[in-house]
This record gives C-alpha cells, structure tokens and sequence, in this order.
C-alpha cells in the first residue's frame, strides 16, 4: 500500500532506531534528559530563539503558545481554516479559554488590514472595555488546509509589524516550516524572526515518530514548560525519542524538496484528468489538494489500487507525499489515479 494520507505516516528509517536505541536518556520532568536538551538546544538555534521545549505533539506547543500569550477572555485573531482553530479539538477554548477571530484568508494568508479590523482598540466612540482584549494573532507556515501553501515572508512581515503597533504578541504555527524553508530557500531562523514563539513539528515530512517544539523567548519558555506539565506532557525518558527528531532534524531536512517534486508530478497529473479539478497555484510543497465528485468513493477505489487517500470533505481528496513515498511509488500512485479517474 502506497500511504499518501499524511506525512505523519512515516515509520522510522534503520538509523533513526539506531540513534534512538542508544541515546542517552534522564528524566525530562526533572530537567536532567541529555538528548532532550540537545534538542531543544538544537531547535532553538535553528530558529534564532532563546530556548525551545520539546512537547508531544504540535497540538500541545500550538495551545501551550495560546496559553502562555492570553489570559481567559482574551481574542486571538487567525486564518479561519487554521489548524489551530479547525483541527485542535476545541482546545483554545477549553484550555486558554480565548475567543478566535477569524479571518477570510487568502490560500491562509491574511493582510495587516484583516488584522486590524479584527483586533479593536479603544477609539473616542468605544471606550477601553467594550470590546474583548485581543492578544495574539498566529500564523501557519505552511498552511495545511489551504493546500500546504508559503506565507510569503514579506506578508509575515507586515504582520508583524502590524502585530507590534497594536501590541499583540505573535505565534507562528510552523509545524510545517521545515517545507516552507526548502521549498524558497529562506532560512528557518529568518521565518522565525517574524513571530515571538514558532512551533515546529518532527513527526510530519522530516519523518521522525513523535513530538514538536515550542521556540521563543527565555521567559516565555519557561512559562511554558510549567504549562506542558499541566496539560501531562511531562514524559519522563523522552531522550529515546527526542534521539529520533534530532536525526531527523540532521538528515531529512535536504531531501524535502524530492517530496515537493513528486508532490507537483502528481498534481499536474490530476490537472491532466478532465474528471478532477485542481488549483496547481496552491500547490507549493508536499501536500496535494484535489476535488472529485464523490471523494469517499474515490478514495475507496483507490484502495483498491493500493493507494491510500484521505476523504476530507465530500468532494474533496488530500494525498501527501513523505519520507515513505518514493520516485516510483508517485509513478504507480499516478497510475492508479489515472486507472481510477479513467483518465
Ligand atoms: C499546521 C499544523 N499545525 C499543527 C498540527 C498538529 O500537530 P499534531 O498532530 O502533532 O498535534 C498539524 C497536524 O497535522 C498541522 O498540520
């Protein structure tokens, strides 16, 4: 079977678990983990941050970012199809205890105007009080939902600098910044600088089993840590694998840009197929978004074929191409959509 449902299906390579079966390991929860810190202390310079912690999932580093910028109350503003506020579970609300603004992006990228209008002040109509404090605002890099798409740099920017005149912190959703990075050639640390606390995740396109990282300021990592041993992600000799991401952090960063390759094969494919419809314009790195007229079905067929896909809505198909999926698994994968779609 050919896995395109996610880059988070991806099983350790032989050296990963050879890394992994000898790290040197202590108790995270006491601090005392060698590999963990190496990690942290890996990612956090990566990024140009202060410290990083290593966390279990993106979803503990995005909603310990939440945590640790808002009080209760508080409005955070983001694209509406973020990951954050479509895929969490209902966590900004039950843990932060926020409100979300959304906003109409384009391919999940909004402008500082968005922002603006979305984060109101005080004004001589509307007195300090009236409206709910906004905070935050976060960003995704890549951008899952709208097909795995780059922020440009220059929007993060002005963002950014948008951000810092209403005085709202800034969390960037990197979980993917690692394809973001490969595919323009700008540096992890340049993205970062943009945003005040970035997470990053090793369990997606760089392969590795489990686990993310929250990078930001001293402080703001320190608080942090006391949040991730609220939410239970004190795990005690997480080194073994912390040992994984760090492998993969030093091996799987290079080849990202063959699975952004196969990734634009088979989306001009599916072009090819008067059946399907695509946006090749949204198709920027490993994650391929395509509608057909009954996904469910043609996601069962394509079993069928020896090709796992995944169904998100009722018409439309998610394929990502990983770690796990070679040159000539995109060829036959390809073959199957053509012998599926009959194109
Ligand atoms: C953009 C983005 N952010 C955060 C996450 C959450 O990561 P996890 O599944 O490790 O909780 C995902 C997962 O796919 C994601 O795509």
């Amino acid at each position: 079977m050919i896995d395109l449902r996610s880059d988070t299906v991806t099983r350790p390579t032989e050296a990963m678990r050879a890394a992994m079966a000898s790290a040197p390991v202590g108790d995270d929860v006491l601090g005392d983990d060698p590999t963990v810190r190496r990690l942290e202390e890996r990612v956090a310079g990566l990024l140009g941050k202060e410290d990083a912690v290593y966390v279990p999932s993106g979803t503990m580093a995005n909603q310990i970012a939440l945590r640790v910028h808002t009080r209760p109350g508080d409005r955070v503003v983001m694209d509406a199809d973020s990951h954050i506020r479509v895929h969490e579970s209902g966590a900004p609300a039950a843990l932060a205890g926020v409100t979300i603004a959304p906003v109409a992006g384009d391919l999940g990228v909004f402008t500082p105007d968005q922002l603006a209008e979305a984060a109101p002040g005080p004004s001589p109509d509307f007195p300090p009080g009236l409206f709910d404090p906004t905070t935050l605002v976060t960003m995704e890099n890549t951008h899952n939902e709208a097909g795995g798409t780059i922020w440009p740099l220059e929007s993060m920017q002005s963002i950014q600098a948008t951000a810092s005149r209403l005085g709202l912190g800034v969390h960037l959703d990197g979980a993917r910044l690692w394809n973001a990075a490969a595919a323009t050639g700008i540096d992890l640390a340049t993205y970062a600088a943009t945003a005040d606390t970035v997470n990053v995740c090793f369990s997606k396109g760089l392969g590795a089993p489990i686990g993310s990282a929250l990078a930001g300021p001293q402080e703001v990592i320190d608080r942090a840590r006391w949040f991730k041993k609220m939410y239970g992600g004190g795990f005690r000799q997480a080194g073994i694998i912390a040992a994984g991401a760090l492998h993969a952090v030093d091996h799987h960063r290079e080849r990202l840009a063959e699975d952004h390759a196969n990734a634009r094969r088979f989306a001009e494919a599916v072009a090819d197929i008067d059946t399907l419809s695509i946006d090749l314009a949204a198709v920027h790195t490993n994650l391929v978004y395509f509608d057909v007229a009954n996904a469910q079905q043609f996601v069962d067929r394509l079993r069928a074929e020896g090709v796992d896909s995944l169904a998100v809505g009722p018409d439309r198909i998610r394929v990502v191409f990983h770690l796990d999926v070679s040159d000539d698994d995109t060829v036959e994968a390809i073959g199957a959509l053509r012998k599926v779609a009959g194109g």
